[in-house]
């Protein structure tokens, strides 16, 4: 290292709060300006940089310049703002900036592994220059939110759930490693966008697809032994068989399907609190049959068979629309992910039609398919139940399949709403509702922190049922009093840390820990976690 190198390693920079003796050890006395500042000042700053921004989007990038320059002071005004920074480090702005990649691309972060290597994909890995990596997030860029598919644009979705794993669950940034797996895209108007950076080619498929990933999950256990692995936004058609055919082997999860299946059901169980019913007495309609949704039907069902209903009794509580209409036996052709909730039913193609079919006490939203819940569907969940839950998740804000607004306004207030990306509160009759973000962020960086804290072999469905407890209980008397039924923004970190005590104490009973269980295990977790500090 050179004297200028520290100034350039984000991991190790202070910039002005490097003190007179520190300058003068690194030989950077008067490379910097002579004040020296504390961290506060220095995110003071930044804020009103960040503030003075016009656009979102000009936002994200000066917080990616940030943490480009300084790693601790960006995730220091992160942890100090959560309700103000992450809607740009993540959902929805992250959509845009994913929209935007390949123009706003500056430098390079986290690892590209495309189709490109097959066959050398060791020697990729083995370009990353740290070898104590815990964490791996990585995308194929196959469903990138509800955006779609965009190839190698998709890498602001790992950077961004990396963050949100440091800033929420205290997750050392020196072992996080955001991948883009870069198989192709098949998306031409991507392809042809004379800036993108990725493989200009189709996208694999098939058995070709399936050794690209299967080569790269061999070489990062190699490489970083024991790292955890989370898939992240492939297509729903690769998304099943990619965690069916690796969960059992390695350390690793689905956070689409199974993070957002903890996140709903912790949602479900919050907003019975309102309405005092039981989790035995929902019916839940779902519209969009895919990651999201049959990750949230399966634990949903799961959840029912602990009360007490038969596998079919909990299973025949999930009714799923998609887009052909009803899901039911006699469509051909049914994706293998929907064939547990197929019903035998006549067709139905309108979501209105189902509603009155169903009579759901829960309509859940992961389709991608923005105003999907018109007012017409909204005021029959307000006919069919004095409460009536309405999820619309779908991310980022203008995919979301109804707004707080027309929620609110359609129900006469009485909607029980949360949605995926943040929504302002919203005034009505002279009463304000606050939403709930009913986002997977409550969940996987706690269960990672739980993972790594207890040296966790596999991630086992019991961990999400204990994710969903704790998300739940973090929800008081006060969120509910307002409407909201997942916890506020500002509070991600104790989620976190409760969700990892959750789900490490879930790997203990279940056998799956490999780190002798401490005498508190809340303590241990919570002293593990980086704190952003110089
Ligand atoms: P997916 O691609 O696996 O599934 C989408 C589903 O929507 C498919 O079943 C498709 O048939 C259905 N669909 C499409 N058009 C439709 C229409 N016109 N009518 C009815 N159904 C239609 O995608 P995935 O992973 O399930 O994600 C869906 C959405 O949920 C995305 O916007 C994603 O960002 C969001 N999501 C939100 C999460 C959260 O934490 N809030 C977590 C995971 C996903």
């Amino acid at each position: 290292m050179t004297n200028v190198d520290i100034l350039r390693e984000p991991l190790r920079n202070r910039g002005t709060a490097f003190t007179p003796e520190e300058r003068g050890r690194h030989g950077v006395t008067g490379l910097l300006p002579p004040r020296v500042e504390t961290i506060d000042e220095q995110v003071a700053r930044v804020l009103a940089n960040l503030r003075a921004k016009p656009s979102a989007l000009e936002k994200y990038l000066y917080l990616s310049t940030v943490q480009s320059e300084n790693e601790t002071l960006f995730f220091r005004t992160v942890i100090d703002n959560l309700e103000e920074t992450v809607p740009i480090a993540y959902t929805p702005t992250v959509g845009e900036a994913c929209l935007q990649w390949s123009r706003i691309y500056l430098r390079p972060r986290g690892l590209y592994v495309s189709a490109r290597e097959r066959g050398c994909i060791d020697a990729v890995l083995a370009n990353w220059p740290r070898d104590d990596v815990a964490i791996i997030v990585v995308t194929d860029g196959g469903r990138i939110l509800g955006l779609g598919d965009l190839g190698a644009n998709g890498m602001g979705i790992p950077i961004g759930k990396l963050a949100l794993y440091v800033a929420c669950a205290g997750i050392d940034p020196a072992r996080c490693l955001p991948v883009m797996l870069d198989a192709g895209t098949g998306n031409a108007a991507v392809r042809d966008d004379p800036f993108y950076l990725g493989l200009r080619t189709p996208r694999l498929a098939g058995d070709e697809y399936d050794a690209l990933v299967d080569e790269f999950v061999v070489a990062a256990q190699a490489r970083f032994p024991g790292v955890l692995i989370q898939f992240e936004d492939f297509a729903n058609v690769n998304a099943f068989r990619l965690l069916a055919r690796h969960r059992e082997r390695i350390r690793c999860f689905n956070d689409d399907i199974q993070g957002t299946g903890a996140m709903a059901l912790a949602g479900l169980c919050a907003a019975l609190r309102i309405t005092g019913a039981r989790l035995a007495d929902q019916r839940l309609l779902f519209f969009g049959a895919g990651e999201a949704n049959v990750g949230i039907g399966t634990l949903v069902a799961a959840a029912l068979e602990r009360e007490g209903l038969s596998a079919a009794e909990a299973r025949g509580r999930c009714w799923f629309f998609d887009s052909q209409g009803l899901v039911t036996r006699d469509r051909s052709a049914l994706a293998e992910h929907k064939r547990p909730f197929a019903r035998d039913h006549p067709p139905v193609t309108a979501l209105l039609d189902a509603v009155e079919a169903v009579r759901p006490t829960a309509l859940v939203g992961a389709s991608g398919q923005p105003g999907a819940f018109t007012a017409p569907v909204l005021a029959a969940m307000a006919r069919l139940n004095a409460r009536p839950i309405v999820f619309a998740l779908s991310n980022p804000t203008a995919k979301a399949e109804c707004t707080a607004d027309e929620a609110y306004r359609a129900t006469g207030g009485r909607a029980i709403f949360a949605s995926g990306s943040p929504f302002p509160p919203v005034a009505l009759d002279g009463r304000t509702y606050f939403t709930g973000q009913a986002n997977n962020s409550f969940v996987f960086p706690g269960l990672g922190l739980g993972v790594l804290a207890t040296g966790a072999t596999r991630v086992v469905d019991e961990m999400y049922f204990a994710a969903a407890d704790a998300l739940a209980a973090q929800v008081d008397a006060q969120d509910l009093a307002c409407g909201r039924i997942f916890p506020p923004a500002t509070r991600m970190r104790e989620v976190a840390l409760a969700v990892a005590t959750a789900a490490a104490g879930a790997a203990y009973d279940k056998g799956v820990a490999t780190v002798p269980r401490p005498a508190d295990l809340a303590a241990h977790i919570r002293q593990s976690m980086y704190a952003a500090r110089y």
